[in-house]
């Protein structure tokens, strides 16, 4: 880690009082509103702690793209933040874009669905991998390539891929390389969404398994988003149900998983159960 990292406030409790442990991200009653003043968003709360794994899960419309999109600062024009998102210590409601770049990239950066979003077509890959790489870590010439041909390898993609316009590797990937490109910046915090559902079944399998690999090899901290329940809390931690724009359920995965409290949540691992069966059926 370089000293070039924002500053975090000094949050030391008075003495007697026993520490809370620091949390990287701190969502305290974040509500999203489109501008006729409908909530999207409903004073959602969460923490995620240094290294930790969330898991934000919750059906098609529940708000999960728009909680990452709102963390990162980037909600499409029409829509609107409210209450706070702490991150790294930066407030990023309401903040402008010289405060989001200082955090954008260094303390978090993103993978989403479709890949093609985070790449530029007109650049060969390894150059798209160079920039972050040679911001972040000040590299140069033959260090910098070697740098490079080490994130592509951490990503299990073959050296050649360096040379290869984004249109000339498959979808899979091209998930490989966003989070090569995400993961070059070293971010503290690394939110996923739904970083596999564009992919088929067997490499949405490869491509969880390597991003939890990387990610807890890092002790970097993970928002993973998905509406696969198991899937989702096969590599997480502590998992959030979004329903309509609330919370309505946060624990620990297995204890999620188990032993379901909310009626959505009981339906959400149900339908999970459900699939998994129709699935061995299928093919034995
Ligand atoms: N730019 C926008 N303007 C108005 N409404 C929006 C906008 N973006 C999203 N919404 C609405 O906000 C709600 C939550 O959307 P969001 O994209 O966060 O859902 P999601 O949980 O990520 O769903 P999915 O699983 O399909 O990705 C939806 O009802 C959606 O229609
Ligand atoms: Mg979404």
């Amino acid at each position: 880690m370089t000293g070039e990292k924002p500053m975090v406030p000094d949050r030391s409790p008075a003495p007697g009082i026993p520490a809370e442990p620091a949390a990287l991200l701190d969502v305290d009653g974040l509500s999203v509103r489109r501008a006729d003043g409908h909530e999207l968003l409903r004073g959602v709360s969460f923490t995620l702690a240094p290294g930790e794994r969330l898991g934000l899960i919750g059906e098609s419309g529940s708000g999960k793209s728009l909680t990452a999109l709102a963390v990162l600062g980037l909600l499409p024009a029409g829509l609107s933040a409210h209450g706070s998102v702490l991150l790294a210590g930066t407030q990023i409601v309401g903040a402008r874009d010289r405060r989001l770049d200082r955090v954008r990239g260094r303390t978090v950066s993103a993978v989403f669905q479709e890949p093609l979003t985070a790449l530029d077509p007109l650049m060969r890959i390894g150059r798209q991998l160079a920039g972050p790489i040679r911001r972040r870590r000040g590299l140069r010439g033959a260090a910098l390539r070697a740098a490079v041909s080490t994130a592509l390898d951490e990503v299990r993609l073959p050296e050649r891929v360096a040379g290869a316009y984004p249109h000339e590797i498959s979808g899979g990937q091209r998930q490989r390389a966003a989070l090569a490109m995400a993961l070059a910046c070293e971010p503290d915090l690394l939110i996923a969404d739904e970083p596999t559902t564009a992919l088929d079944v067997t490499v949405q399998a490869e491509v969880l398994a390597l991003l939890n690999g990387l990610v807890s090899g890092r002790s970097m901290a993970l928002l993973l988003i998905g509406h696969d329940l198991a899937v989702v809390a096969d590599v997480t931690d502590r998992l959030a149900v979004l329903e309509r724009g609330s919370l309505v359920e946060t624990g620990r995965a297995e204890d999620i998983v188990r032993e379901p409290r909310h009626p959505y949540t009981r339906a959400l691992v149900e339908s999970a159960e459900a699939f998994e069966a129709e699935f061995d059926r299928l093919a034995p």
